[in-house]
């Protein structure tokens, strides 16, 4: 079982599929010319499903595919068939730009439930953020995904004077769809122009929510990272994962795997622990696992416990999201 100091059960594993993105989200990668790792650094097919099912044996139930772009990387759909027949329940986050290729090996791998990450609803903003023009793809795909049945999770990371005016666009499109929205606070990784102001927090959230709106609070599932809320009447939901003003570490069951295979027991954990290198060089990755666990912090990587106002983004000490895996 993956115990942690802190009586946490760990059964959930991030897997990073590649660091490559075909979108340029400003707030994910630093720069426009970034460096992406080179191949042989990535973790190969069989290396994925050897280490993801040693992660199982250990009691992994659930595994989500993340990037960079997971569907960006030429054998997605060869990892995501292997993967699909471990005993877990297989999730994605995509940017949403090739889910149409990828319906039928969703539908094969019965995943039931994606992701997708679209923080507007307006074209030129899309462009704005991403410094690309697939606007009408995405939402095009997102439909695709709810008409055939998929839940899907819309998440839009929420940034103050540029996305914030858009809160109450995105609640009103749970109304005729089933369609989940989820609004992430705005979260500080290395060069991504992180700010505390930027933050429009949970509360803020609410309260514009509550302007126009009345909406229930859902039940909350166990080790759930959102807090849910339906407008009443309305066919889908909206929720707020409040990482910045009331982290939810207390229950946390995640873990993660970076493309080039480093695990890493927190999103905003410093330290990482190489599995791939390991695996490659013939050694045991079990104790490997258990040792980054047994680091895990009580909250935050350790790295910002308290005010999330009084955060200087120039002490944090992570990678960027694009490679951490989202
Ligand atoms: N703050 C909050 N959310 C972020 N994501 C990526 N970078 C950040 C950030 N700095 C989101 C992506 C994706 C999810 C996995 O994490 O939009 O939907
Ligand atoms: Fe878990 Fe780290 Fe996220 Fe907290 S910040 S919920 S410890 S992954």
């Amino acid at each position: 079982m993956l115990q942690d100091n802190f009586n946490r059960v760990h059964d959930y594993l991030r897997i990073s599929l590649t660091d490559v993105c075909n979108f340029r989200c400003q707030y994910c990668i630093p720069n426009e010319d970034a460096q992406f790792m080179p191949s042989s650094n990535l973790m190969q097919l069989e290396e994925i499903v050897s280490i993801a099912s040693q992660f199982v044996s250990l009691g992994i139930k659930k595994i989500r595919l993340t990037g960079g772009e997971p569907l960006a990387r030429k054998d997605a759909a060869e990892i995501i068939q292997a993967l699909s027949k471990l005993p877990v329940k297989l999730t994605l986050t995509t940017n949403g730009s090739r889910v149409h290729e990828y319906l039928e090996i969703f539908k094969a791998a019965k995943m039931r439930s994606i992701n997708v990450s679209l923080d507007t609803l307006v074209a030129t903003k899309f462009h704005q953020i991403t410094r690309r023009n697939q606007f009408t793809q995405v939402l095009n795909n997102i439909n695709l995904l709810i008409n055939e049945g998929f839940h899907v999770k819309v998440n839009m990371v929420v940034m103050r004077s540029f996305n914030e005016n858009e809160i109450l666009n995105f609640i009103d499109w749970t109304k005729d769809l089933p369609i989940h929205v989820r609004f992430i606070e705005f979260m500080p990784f290395e060069g991504n122009q992180w700010d505390n102001e930027k933050v429009f927090t949970f509360q803020e959230i609410l309260t514009l929510a509550s302007s126009k709106y009345q909406y229930t609070k859902l039940r909350e599932e166990p080790n759930e990272t959102a807090k849910s809320f339906q407008v009443n009447g309305y066919q889908g939901t909206f929720a707020v994962i409040s990482t910045m003003t009331a982290p939810f570490c207390h229950n946390c069951n995640r873990l993660r795997l970076t493309a080039d295979g480093k695990m890493k027991n927190c999103l905003f954990s410093k330290g990482e622990i190489d599995l791939l290198n390991a695996h490659r060089a013939g050694e045991k990755i079990l104790p490997l696992i258990q040792q980054s666990l047994s680091n895990k912090a009580k909250a935050l990587g350790g790295q910002f416990e308290g005010d999330y106002q009084q955060i200087d983004p120039h002490t944090i000490s992570n990678r960027s999201m694009i490679k951490i895996g989202g």
